[in-house]
């Protein structure tokens, strides 16, 4: 049985379609990233899935219970980490989650403790007594998920906790996320960048004006979007030659030689051939150095890019693929 899922949920307001009959499927223990641009409807999915807002037609279920009738079983399996904080800014730390533990029917000893644990997991116990509003937004949005852990939920439903964060802080969050993430908790987190979420979700969707477009793996993504590896391949001499040879092997889209930007990846400063491959219609990039070789060329260098994740989504939110 799917933790989350969604059959042909639709949500309007008033003339206005926010979610098109969206059907999403979430198992037990994934990381689902939910990526969409301003306006796709991210927001309005998770709203419905924490039991906040009502769908116009259509079903949102966790763990097979359904939103709407089933609320009151279902807010203990959850955590919802909306994307602000909202009130509550002149309590101190430890008040604000003791608050909000009590409100869980958490009490005595236990309550102390179940603060504490959240508070060391979320790196904030040195912070117990500052003032809510004295935080960085770094720091608020770990107490927003400190708040949601203190009645251990099955699930966790979090939009954009690392928007408006400094790169240090969202490092932080990923990683208290992957942490999470081996404690087994099901998480849906929504961004609208791809590669941010690439590293720790082991499944994602994009969604578009209410409707989605994709879901699957990251794998998947760049296969449908038909983006090819990128090489670098330098050779010692007869660059233009070399690039030639490439440019005629199966499975090379393009082949053309470059100045290297200056950075390690791209081998410094020098001319490469940049190589893209498409591994649909050739054996393998990693042939390229036994093609170079057999030709005569001396092999320099010889590198993959890493994936183009923003070039993956930019072609699947045009709907350049289908
Ligand atoms: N309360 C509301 N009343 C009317 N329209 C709304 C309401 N809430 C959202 N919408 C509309 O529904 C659509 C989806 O909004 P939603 O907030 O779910 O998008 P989102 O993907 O979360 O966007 P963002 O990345 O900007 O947070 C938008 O067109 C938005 O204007
Ligand atoms: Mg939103």
């Amino acid at each position: 049985m799917p933790m989350i899922e969604t059959i042909n949920l639709t949500k309007r307001y008033n003339d206005l379609v926010a979610l098109n009959a969206l059907n999403l499927t979430i198992n037990e223990g994934d990381c689902f990233g939910f990526i969409g641009p301003n306006g796709a409807g991210k927001t309005t999915t998770i709203k419905i899935l924490a039991t906040l807002l009502k769908p116009s037609s259509g079903q949102a279920q966790i763990a097979g219970l359904t939103v709407g009738y089933q609320n009151r079983q279902i807010r203990p399996l959850i955590g919802y980490v909306p994307d602000f904080m909202g009130a509550y800014q002149d309590m101190v730390v430890h008040e604000y989650l003791e608050f909000f533990a009590a409100a869980y029917n958490i009490n005595g000893m236990q309550r102390k403790k179940v603060v504490n644990d959240v508070l060391e997991l979320t790196d904030l116990s040195y912070k117990q007594t500052a003032e809510v509003a004295s935080l960085s937004r770094g720091m608020q949005q770990r107490l927003s998920i400190a708040r949601v852990l203190l009645h251990d939920p099955k699930v966790l439903l979090m939009d954009e906790p690392a928007s408006g964060l400094d790169p240090r802080a969202r490092i932080e969050i990923r990683e208290l996320l992957k942490e999470l993430k081996r404690m087994g908790k099901t998480i849906l987190i929504s961004s609208h960048i791809l590669h941010e979420l690439a590293e720790l979700c082991n499944t994602v969707g994009i969604i578009e004006r209410g409707e989605l477009l994709f879901s699957g793996s990251v794998n998947e993504i760049l296969k449908r979007a038909k983006v090819g590896h990128v090489i670098h391949v330098g050779v010692a001499e007869r660059m233009e030659a070399a690039c030639q040879v490439l440019g005629t092997m199966p499975g090379v889209r393009e082949s053309k030689v470059v100045l290297g930007d200056g950075t390690a990846s791209s081998g410094g400063a020098e001319r490469l051939i940049h190589v893209v491959y498409d591994d649909q219609s050739g054996g393998g990039f990693t042939d390229i150095p036994n093609v170079l070789i057999n030709n005569g060329f001396r092999v320099t260098h010889f590198q993959e890019e890493p994936v183009n994740l923003e070039t993956a989504f930019m072609r699947l939110t045009k709907g350049l693929v289908g």
